[in-house]
């Protein structure tokens, strides 16, 4: 468990303090998701500067948003305030980089998923948290809300032993294509560890975060790389939004995978089938399978049903389906409230005090089963959790 560092708890006794909070990156999740949500927050903190090296990027961010000041290199925005919180949005490949110097500036940090692909490079960041006594969170924002209402029926016995899951986000074509997605150099992986993770971190924690045993998995690039039809179709990615300017984008330079699939076993004997895509020929589909022997749970995350939640159980000799009025849980995934959730809770630990929903061995267990997913992948065949960066000398 991730204790409440000595510093961040005096935060809390001058609880009257805003938090100086900088943000590094001014694309997308920090114009559509980071700035709205710290807005919100009105006096409890202040938006003390951004950093980004396309200066194209500040300068259209600082249209929207009423940041102090603004950096071209997030070190110096990082020697020049003293920031009680820094958001790292930038590409995967640069978390661990820019994570560990906002804590070692003194900040805390709440980092952008994945915070890496190796256990070894996660548990380096958090040893860095730990000296400088600085918290250390991954924006895991897909676990809160409805995935803590799941969490609690689970938690209350509502699905018996949940023995088996399942975690799909099928895109028929739908690679992101306004930033670095595409491209291991920068992102380092494809949709498993771009959407994957937010899956494999929910499920997890609403079944009470088993270890890792095993992994076997494959990972495929069959359409992405062949032409730009496969790229995002979705709404969000045109028109004059906060996010802009997008960046061209090349299918040339493809080089991740555009499919994911694979088994993961767990030490309490629970198995998890995992499939994302970003280009697949199948049907859109995206969802959670959470099934014990009481009843089993499916959870369609953007198929825009009014009660996506239906509980699959036996009411005395009869079969029973019952659909939960979830309120939370009727947003498809791109509304998803669920960094609005997260950074104001956030906001809470570092200024209440108030416990952090997001735990350090989640978070470790999540990053074991994408390295173990892409070694497997790698080298075909099954990959046991000691196998593992951390395990090796
Ligand atoms: N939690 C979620 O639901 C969610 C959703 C989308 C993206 N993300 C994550 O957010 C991160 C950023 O994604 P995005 O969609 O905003 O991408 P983006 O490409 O739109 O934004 C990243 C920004 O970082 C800047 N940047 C990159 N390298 C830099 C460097 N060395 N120095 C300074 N600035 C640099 C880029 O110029 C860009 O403006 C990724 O890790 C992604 O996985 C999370």
């Amino acid at each position: 468990m991730q204790a409440l560092p000595a510093k961040a708890m005096v935060i809390k006794m001058n609880n009257v303090l805003p938090l100086r909070v900088g943000i590094i990156g001014a694309g997308f999740i920090a114009g559509t998701a980071h700035l709205p949500s710290l807005m919100k927050l009105g006096t409890r903190i202040r938006l003390v500067a951004i950093a980004d090296n396309r200066p194209e990027a500040l300068k259209h961010i600082k249209k929207y948003y009423p940041i102090e000041k603004t950096y071209t290199d997030p070190y110096e925005m990082l020697r020049e305030n003293e920031l009680d919180l820094v958001h790292i949005c930038t590409a995967n490949n640069t978390h661990k980089e820019f994570t560990i110097a906002a804590l070692r500036s003194g900040a805390n940090v709440l980092c952008e998923k994945p915070l890496a692909l190796t256990v070894a490079d996660t548990k380096e960041m958090f040893q860095e948290a730990d000296k400088a006594g600085k918290l250390l969170i991954a924006c895991q924002n897909n676990r809160m809300g409805p995935m803590q209402k799941v969490k609690e029926l689970i938690e209350n016995g509502v699905l018996g032993n949940v023995y088996y899951t399942e975690i799909e986000n099928i895109r028929r074509r739908g690679v992101p294509a306004w930033g670095r997605f595409h491209t291991k150099e920068d992102n380092g992986g494809g949709p498993l560890c771009d959407v994957g993770v937010h899956y494999i971190d929910a499920a997890l924690f609403a079944v009470g975060n088993p270890k890792l045993v095993s992994v076997s998995a494959n990972t495929f690039t069959k359409i992405a790389n062949r032409g730009p039809a496969s790229v995002d179709t979705m709404g969000a990615m045109t028109g004059e939004k906060p996010y802009l300017p997008r960046r061209d984008y090349d299918y040339h330079d493809y080089s991740v995978e555009d499919f994911a699939s694979g088994i993961a076993r767990f030490e309490n004997g629970m198995q998890m089938m995992i499939k994302f895509s970003w280009a697949l020929n199948l049907p859109r589909y995206d969802n959670y399978k959470i099934v014990g022997d009481r009843a089993g749970l499916v959870y369609e995350k953007s198929a825009g049903k009014e009660h996506p939640i239906t509980l699959y159980g036996q009411q005395d000799d009869y079969l029973s389906d019952q659909s939960l009025e979830i309120p939370i849980a009727q947003k498809g995934a791109m509304h998803d409230v669920g960094h609005e959730l997260l950074i104001h809770h956030l906001a809470d630990v570092l200024q209440n005090g108030e416990k952090c929903v997001i735990q350090r061995e989640e978070m470790l267990n999540v990053v074991a089963v994408m390295e173990a997913f892409y070694l497997s992948g790698k080298l075909n065949r099954e990959i046991r959790r000691e196998e593992l960066s951390d395990c090796q000398k």
